[in-house]
């Protein structure tokens, strides 16, 4: 056990988490039948991933500080914004651009830590004001548009080193890197070992450490070999670069450097700190103003990755770190915490998320898990921190505890800088000094910026602080243990029986790849869809009860309320110009709000817009099951509301439907992908993948279901193959409609699935999904697949124009919101508005009138004609 110790280095908690992740990686690697560990997968999960280790590289310093900061991901949706702005429109070189990036970073850095530091606002409510004003000021900014950044940004966000003069088959500037990284590891290790001699101090035996030298640098030249040895043109990627450059340089400054001895002071007891001469207001500017700094850096590297800014960047990017920092080992209470700590912690998620998609498990799942992880690794935290002890690993190695209270082993170096061995970094085994040990808060035991023991960790008798528990070795400890253990096993089981029963089905399960599971049918509530059953009772709704169902009119100018979702495509932001417009021509006062807060925004516009006396309500929601209450108000206030583009489902408060036909959208999308197939990829049969939209829309089931209802029987007879066997919506969907999402999801299935395979098709519910999934193909350096979209975004359509994106769907927001305001007139006049359609759309609880409008599916052959007339699109098409 001490060998394994001295094998180890001297910081157990740390290792912990390591063995964590390599446990992870085994687990994965043998579920997937190997696809974790491939090149393609480690450049996604660096590249896919990398930002939000940058996220938490900075936060790791503002919560040993003491401090929070919940801004960083609209900080860096802010900067990523001006950077693609200044590019774009201000005429600035992408240098520039970069340079001012980073300085509207230090800029708002500055301003949160002014707050924080000289006001004494606490950290968690001036960045939580930051996270709403500069979302705000991003979607302001922006228009909440996207807006799209040159190669050079890309470059960054996800390039590759480029090969150097000697052909070796493999890219030798990673090979160059690798070793560089192998000399260091054994150099530095070797001349802090000579120093601690020198000094007098203790180190473990020398076959421990050659052993370990040899087994790290076996561990950095096989992932180096298989960093170079991907597909050609790729490398060790750039953002990761930048990645473990940041890691090298902010171990450095918190293990090194009185800067970072003072940042644990701060947080370990800021008053011991200010009496020891620390001038801890500076200190927490600083922490502040570097955090948005660094929050900038990731927001430009995630735009270069995604190669467009956009107005839903960075949402709950903040959570993604501080889980990364905890899990990382740093206190909640501050003063403890490692870089190095905190890049594994979030290396633990990322596996987690990327093994659990491989293996095809689905959001809701993944997330479940997640959460279980996060808390598991905080409880063993305090845990920890009431038994005085290091981490589980650390009570494994322990010694009995002498009766002298001996140093016991593997204890005191809990998650100080010294921790940096972890990485192998040489700094490791030299022991610092400074103000940082003595002022450690003393119930942070053994957390000692130093990794000395500040504190009685490990050390039995030794006085423990006032109110702290009492640790005694014997019954208390071993009940604790046998708790703890019971509650691993019973949290191990849950994880497995999630992993395992609640799967969805495998790549290898023949069943899925026979199509639709019935696991695609969302359980509880109904749907809405093509109705069936339901249809004949609504062949009885006549036009002569909906009359008799007539509305006395309103005055003309009453006020009409407008409540959109979020500005997740473009259609929903020209939808809210041609509402203002059209409204306040035809005379009426008008409401118009989008809800980019999400659903408890949208429910109290709506109540908003009830209470100030709205006459209809026109809504296209974001989640139409969730606005039943307020729509039930809305009708008994005399409202008439009207669904807009997404059915309001399972409630009766709901009187028209104005929309394209979406079952007819996706039935349009499978045509064009298989007439797509048959044009561009040879005879069949073709490899396909599938992608739906956001769950919490109601359309995306529907224009999933109609797209299936062509592809499912080729899919059958074998002329289409989904590789990935991920061919149920849960599977397939979106969350949230977010262009990273797709873009994480088609990077995790080409590099678990299409390695060696071509991909000939893809199915993708809208324009925007469809640009993430082409950037994403582009980055794996692979053929452009056939891919289908929806809604004419401008982006998309200068790409069909160009023969990458194959088709859209052309629904015309003119016509549609024209439709609804035609809608309004009646309703004002006391008309009952006309539908074309009284037996579609089942909602769950009654069938909405519809009026449905004709979509039409335009590709490089009809995209001239197609948008001859349409105001923003004429000029690009016929320039
Ligand atoms: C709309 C689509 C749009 C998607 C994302 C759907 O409800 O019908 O046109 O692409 O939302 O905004």
């Amino acid at each position: 056990m001490n060998y394994l110790k001295d094998l180890f280095g001297g910081d157990p908690r740390q290792f912990g988490m390591v063995f964590a992740l390599v446990a992870l990686v085994t687990f994965f690697q043998v579920q997937t039948e190997g696809l974790v560990l491939t090149s393609a997968n480690l450049m996604n999960l660096l590249n896919g991933n990398a930002y939000i280790l940058v996220l938490a590289v900075g936060m790791v310093l503002v919560i040993i500080a003491g401090h929070i900061d919940l801004s960083v991901g609209s900080v860096a949706a802010f900067a990523g914004i001006v950077l693609a702005l200044a590019m774009r429109d201000w005429g600035l070189a992408p240098w520039a651009a970069v340079l001012l990036c980073l300085c509207v970073g230090a800029l708002i850095g500055a301003w949160q830590g002014f707050w924080v530091a000289y006001v004494g606002i606490p950290a968690f409510v001036v960045t939580l004001a930051g996270m709403m004003l500069f979302r705000g000021a991003n979607q302001a900014l922006g228009h909440s548009n996207t807006i799209p950044v040159p190669d050079d940004i890309q470059y960054l966000g996800g390039g590759y080193l480029p090969p150097l003069a000697y052909d070796t088959g493999l890219n030798d500037p990673t090979l160059a890197l690798g070793l560089a990284a192998i000399l260091w590891l054994v150099l530095g290790t070797w001349r802090a070992r000579r120093r601690t001699l020198r000094l007098g101090g203790e180190v473990p035996p020398l076959g421990a450490t050659v052993v370990r030298l040899m087994a790290l640098s076996v561990v950095i030249a096989w992932l180096t070999y298989q960093f170079a040895s991907g597909r050609p043109g790729t490398s060790f990627p750039i953002p990761g670069l930048i990645l473990v450059s940041l890691v090298i340089l902010y171990s450095f400054l918190a293990g090194h450097t009185i800067l970072g001895r003072h940042i644990y002071a701060v947080g370990g007891n800021s008053q011991a700190a200010r009496l020891s001469g620390v001038d801890t207001r500076r200190i927490t500017f600083l922490v502040m103003m570097n955090m948005s700094i660094l929050a900038a850096l990731a927001g430009l590297m995630f735009v270069g990755r995604a190669t467009a800014s956009g107005p839903f960047d960075g949402v709950s990017w903040e959570l993604d770190a501080i889980s990364a920092v905890f899990i990382g080992g740093a206190a909640v209470s501050g003063g403890v915490g490692t870089v190095i700590g905190s890049v594994i912690g979030g290396l633990v998620m990322a596996v987690l998320n990327n093994g659990l998609q491989l293996m095809g498990v689905g959001a809701d799942l993944t997330q479940i898990i997640k959460g279980l992880v996060l808390l598991l690794a905080v409880a063993f935290d305090v845990y920890n921190k009431t038994q005085g002890r290091p981490s589980i690993l650390g009570l494994l190695l322990r010694q009995r505890p002498t009766a002298g209270g001996g140093h016991a082993p593997g204890s005191g170096s809990a998650a100080g800088p010294a921790a940096s061995s972890v990485a192998g970094s040489p700094a490791a085994a030299v022991a610092g000094t400074g103000v940082g040990a003595s002022a450690v808060r003393s119930t942070d035991v053994g957390s000692g910026p130093n990794g000395q023991p500040g504190s009685d960790a490990g050390n039995q008798n030794a006085p423990r602080p006032p109110g702290s528990p009492p640790v005694s070795p014997g019954q208390g400890t071993s009940k604790r243990l046998t708790l703890l253990v019971l509650g691993l096993v019973v949290l191990g089981s849950g994880l497995w029986y999630l992993v395992n029963g609640g799967r969805q089905a495998t790549p290898t399960s023949p069943a899925a790849r026979g199509g639709l599971t019935t696991d695609g049918q969302p359980s509880g509530a109904p749907l809405p869809q093509q109705a069936t059953g339901p249809a004949s009772a609504a062949d009885s709704v006549s036009a002569a009860r909906r009359q008799a169902g007539a509305r006395p009119g309103f005055p003309p100018n009453s006020l009409i309320g407008v409540a959109l979702p979020q500005k997740t495509s473009e259609n929903w932001v020209l939808a809210e110009q041609l509402f203002r417009d059209g409204l306040a021509a035809a005379g009426f006062k008008l409401d118009v709000q989008f809800a980019n807060g999400g659903v408890p925004e949208q429910q109290n516009q709506i109540q908003t817009m009830v209470t100030k006396g709205a006459r209809v309500l026109i809504v296209g929601a974001i989640d139409g099951s969730q606005l039943g209450g307020q729509l039930r108000e809305a009708v008994a206030s005399g409202a008439t509301v009207i669904a807009y583009d997404r059915l309001l489902t399972n409630t009766p408060a709901v009187d028209y439907y104005v929309a394209f036909d979406n079952y007819k959208v996706g039935v349009l999308q499978g045509q064009a992908l298989l007439e797509g197939l048959r044009q561009r990829k040879g005879p069949p049969p073709w490899n396909i993948e599938l992608f739906a939209g956001s769950p919490d829309d109601a359309n995306s089931q529907v224009f999933f279901n109609g797209a299936m209802s062509v592809l499912q029987p080729r899919i059958s007879d074998g002329t289409l193959v989904v590789r990935s066997g991920q061919t149920s919506f849960a599977q397939a969907a979106t969350p949230g409609w977010k262009a990273e999402n797709a873009q994480r999801r088609m990077d995790t299935l080409l590099a678990g699935t299409y390695p060696q395979v071509k991909l000939d098709g893809v199915l993708s519910p809208n324009d925007t999904l469809a640009r993430a999934v082409l950037t994403s193909v582009r980055a794996a350096g692979k053929d452009l697949p056939v891919v289908t979209g929806q809604d004419s975004e401008v982006e998309s359509v200068k790409s069909i124009l160009r023969g990458e994106q194959y088709s859209t769907i052309n629904k015309d927001t003119g016509a549609l919101v024209g439709h609804a305001i035609a809608m309004v007139r009646d309703l004002q006049q006391g008309k009952v508005p006309a539908v074309n359609d009284d037996h579609s759309y089942f909602n769950g609880v009654k069938i909405v009138p519809a009026y449905l409008l004709e979509p039409l599916i335009v590709t490089q052959a009809n995209v001239r004609e197609a948008y001859a007339n349409d105001p923003i699109l004429k000029s690009i098409v016929n320039p």
